[in-house]
């Protein structure tokens, strides 16, 4: 199965709390799907990976063919079974370990304050549309948690947008309830005393996202007329009729694609260029006492979200998971044992590659809750990013001109709980040849010039002043430092820009620092160890493997030679190029006993 996450041997900050992992992952492995899924063309289906959790090895036929199986490519799949669809789904990880099985999972319509923008910029229709799709997206949620028997711990609870400027919240508090939300603006909102102001949400919802997912992906394996893979990674998407959908074993042939998959792979349409990366931070928190009702979210550019966690079946029995227990109290394999509540706080959020030390967002994060609440300790910790159109509208629908049959669902702007099961009704009904009125607000061809014209301009800018400013900065960098086990750096080598990172071990590993997308330079992501790119958010493991796109192709080599008197860095050819790199595993710039070459100096 490809590893979702960095070079286990990298030990990113141990002086960071908590288990690294989100707590809706941190159940066994092999918890994934109960019973291996059915083939929906009657195939043989390979069970070599794992036996609970079959990849694809045979080559399919199906109506659609979906790719992701995080909530919006399992929603899509399920709502075309519905309209009488075979589908496959293809999912290069585990379901729901991508954005969802990081997210905070609040199933929600406010979402930030969207609807004054909304209304102001798209219009009231618009406004009504998109408030529309969302509750009835916490309506589907619902209603297929008691059809099926989902047991994920979904809770309806109040959500609060609250923040100091009275006037923006008044105004978000109307647009709200004129686009038919049961919005209320209040003064008082309970856990956060400072706060002057809040729209108050009515009957949202909280939920534990992988169990849900782990339910549809049951409800599907059961059908005859539906499969879901995981641990099949798809490499070239065909477009055409039909269209062809490679995987690294096998490929599927299919009417329709979908393409689920965060940002959308095989990016032929430019969404590089119409939306960036934000990344957020999340701590599940234990609190000396019970964390609050509800769910709060604090607007602006540093934005603050806070909800409980009672486990997948609620907590109801009130045991204590214990410490980082990862015990089965359901007994199948399914649950981390973790019933004990939590209080999850996320935050921080930057444009990945650009926010410097990303271990520093987890302190301040902590900080600011140890401030607000009674913490006792951290009990998990993790981070991700989602995408933001420029105009803050999903993507949603056909992929672009010269891609025909494929479709596409992106840019939740962190609100892909609601939007992506919304996406999920929208492109099911497209596919089945309807028209729903909001698909024109969706649209990923739209062309909103009053809301994205400037932004758009502005983003493409602050991408090539860090493809500039990166590349100066490398070709200035001194060609010496020393590194501690967890920190990487980028280095000049003969003129090229090498990415060097040393793993727990103290073995050094080096790539070449140039990402694969639009040549601008990575850097080290120090609180998860992957080389992350600043100008539109692929992420590269310390070996170079792609972790997120929009690139395709993981960091070409460069060969470390850290034998003898202080270790070389040459490219891939093996080329030496002379570049010294000092191998002393003290401090970083400590110099003492270091190997140096070419007289360079340490820095810090
Ligand atoms: C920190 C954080 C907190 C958030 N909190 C909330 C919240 O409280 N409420 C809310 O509504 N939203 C929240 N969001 C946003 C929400 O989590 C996302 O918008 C949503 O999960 C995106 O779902 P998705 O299905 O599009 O993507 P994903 O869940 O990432 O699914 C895409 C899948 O595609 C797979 N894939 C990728 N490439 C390939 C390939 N080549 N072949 C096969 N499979 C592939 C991936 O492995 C992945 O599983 C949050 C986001 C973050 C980062
Ligand atoms: S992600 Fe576009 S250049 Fe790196």
């Amino acid at each position: 199965m490809t590893a979702p996450d960095p070079d286990s041997s990298f030990s990113c900050d141990p002086r960071l709390p908590g288990e690294p992992t989100p707590v809706w992952l941190a159940e066994p492995a092999d918890a994934a799907l109960d019973e291996p899924p059915a083939d929906a063309t009657g195939g043989p289906v390979d069970e070599s990976a794992d036996e609970s959790v079959p990849a694809l090895t045979t080559d399919h036929t199906v109506d659609v063919c979906v790719v992701g199986a995080g909530i919006a490519g399992l929603s899509t799949a399920l709502e075309l079974r519905e309209r009488g669809k075979t589908v496959a789904v293809l999912e290069r990880d585990r379901i729901a370990a991508g954005i969802t099985g990081k997210s905070t999972a609040k199933l929600t319509s406010q979402h930030g304050a969207i609807y004054d923008y909304l209304r102001r910029e798209f219009g009231r229709r618009e406004t009504k549309q998109y408030a529309a799709v969302q509750e009835e997206a916490i309506d589907a949620v619902e209603r297929r948690i008691e059809e099926f028997g989902i047991d994920c711990g979904f809770e309806r609870q109040p959500s609060y947008l609250y923040g100091n400027d009275r006037d923006t919240i008044e105004r978000e508090a109307d647009a709200a309830k004129l686009a038919g939300l049961p919005a209320t603006f209040v003064t008082s909102v309970p856990p956060f005393e400072r706060a002057q102001a809040a729209v108050r949400f009515d009957d949202q919802a909280w939920f534990h996202p992988r169990q849900y997912l782990l339910g549809i992906a049951d409800v599907l394996q059961e059908d005859d007329g539906a499969a879901v893979y995981e641990g099949t990674r798809v490499t070239d998407v065909e477009s055409g009729t039909p269209c062809r959908v490679q995987t690294e074993s096998a490929t599927v042939t299919a009417e329709q694609v979908v393409l689920a998959t965060g940002f959308p792979i095989l990016d032929r349409a430019g969404y590089f260029a119409r939306m960036h990366p934000k990344r957020s931070y999340v701590l599940a928190l234990r609190l000396d006492g019970e964390p609050p009702e509800g769910m709060y979210y604090r607007t602006g550019d540093n934005y603050r979200s806070v909800r409980t966690y009672r486990g997948a079946g609620g907590g109801e029995d009130g045991s204590n998971g214990g410490e980082n227990d990862d015990s089965d109290s359901r007994g199948d394999g399914s649950n981390n044992g973790d019933s004990e509540a939590l209080l999850l706080v996320g935050g921080e959020n930057h444009k990945t590659g650009q926010g410097g030390s990303t271990a520093e967002r987890y302190r301040t994060l902590l900080e600011w809750a140890r401030e607000r609440f009674p913490v006792e300790s951290v009990a998990y910790r993790w981070s991700n990013q989602d995408y933001k159109p420029v105009d803050k509208v999903p993507f949603v629908g056909r992929v672009g001109a010269g891609a025909q049959n494929v479709y596409v669902a992106t840019g939740f702007r962190g609100w892909g709980m609601t939007n992506g099961v919304a996406a999920g009704q929208l492109l099911a009904a497209l596919i089945d040849g309807r028209k729903p009125p909001e698909r024109k607000l969706f649209d990923p061809m739209r062309v909103t010039p009053k809301a994205s014209a400037g932004k758009t301009i502005t983003e493409n800018v602050d991408a090539v002043s860090e493809f500039a400013t990166d590349w100066l900065r490398a070709l200035l960098t001194p060609e010496l430092r020393s590194l501690d086990p967890g920190e990487g750096t980028v280095i000049r080598s003969g003129g090229k820009p090498v990415a060097c990172a040393r793993d727990a071990d103290g073995d050094l590993h080096a790539t070449s620092a140039v990402c694969t997308h639009m040549y601008c330079l990575v850097e080290w992501n120090d609180a998860e160890c992957s080389w992350d790119c600043p100008c539109h958010g692929s992420r590269f493991a310390p070996d170079g493997e792609v972790l997120q796109g929009p690139a395709n192709e993981g960091l070409s080599s460069a060969s470390i030679d850290d034998g003898g008197g202080g270790g070389g860095v040459g490219d891939s050819a093996g080329a030496e190029t002379g570049v010294s790199i000092d191998i002393d595993r003290g401090g970083v710039g400590s110099g003492s006993g270091s190997e140096e070459r070419d007289g360079g100096e340490g820095e810090d």
